[in-house]
């Protein structure tokens, strides 16, 4: 397997590169619209094929790449089943793997941060990799204050689903703010401060519901322009157009 790690700096955002060494078939989890050149290069120097662009949910605080990088690739899209999105060419859902060359990830249905949120999971003979989206991050967690979020059912997404996994199962965040990059579900389970060392679902959702986050500040263009695979939609601010015209002469 072909595994890399890439960053979009202004949103924090992790997109992760799984390819099969085999058929040189890859796979692009939650691609950014910002960075989709830089993923098209690396796909490049891999000398690889992009199957598809794969979205653990519909984000609030960047566009996807999705939909640049079909037009460029001709790849497909896939998104949760659940969402029924007209643009989308995959939907996923829990007990339907999804292969690429040899590689097989499992989606994982993890509502919580939002209603419809999936994990993937690949399970190789030597180590399992987790990509947890905005579920479980690095001694974090996703917001659940927005977009049909529920500290409630995150609590019992990652209890149920993340944290029943192998202790040395890897841990690959959808983000991160303070330059980490991986983690494992032993370490959140012992050292997550809202949810590591058995902590309750009660004192997790009293938590979670006292957090009082800042308004972000992409959401209002952002979930429309996911719902839609990244296509921009005309409230697009001036600041964060940039993206949006090279797309557009792309
Ligand atoms: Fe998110």
């Amino acid at each position: 397997m072909l595994f890399k790690q890439l960053l979009e700096a202004d949103s924090c955002t992790y997109t992760y590169l799984i390819g099969c060494e085999k058929t040189r078939q890859a796979i692009l989890i939650d691609p950014v619209l910002d960075t989709a050149e830089r993923d098209l290069q690396v796909l490049e120097d891999l000398g690889l094929t992009l199957m598809a662009t794969l979205e653990t949910h519909v984000h609030a605080d960047h566009l996807t790449g999705a939909w640049r990088l079909k037009q460029r690739t001709e790849c497909q899209i896939a998104y949760p089943k659940m969402l029924d999105l007209p643009c989308a060419d995959i939907g996923v859902r829990e007990g339907e793997p999804l292969r690429v060359g040899s590689v097989t990830l499992y989606p994982l249905f993890t509502p919580g941060h939002t209603d419809h949120h999936h994990a993937y999971l690949i399970d190789t003979q030597v180590q399992k990799l987790l990509f947890t989206g905005d579920a479980l991050l690095i001694e974090a967690c996703g917001r659940t204050d927005f977009q049909s979020g529920s500290a409630a059912d995150l609590y019992d997404s990652i209890y149920s689903k993340l944290f029943s996994l192998p202790g040395e199962t890897l841990v690959y965040p959808g983000h991160d703010y303070e330059q980490r990059f991986v983690s494992s579900i032993a370490q959140e389970k012992a050292r997550n401060p809202r949810l590591g060392c058995g902590r309750s679902k009660e004192d997790f959702v009293a938590l979670m519901d006292g957090l009082d986050l800042p308004y972000p500040r992409k959401i209002d263009f952002a979930v429309p322009g996911n719902e839609d695979c990244g296509q921009c939609p005309a409230n697009v601010p001036e600041q964060f157009r940039g993206p949006c015209l090279a797309s557009d002469q792309g």
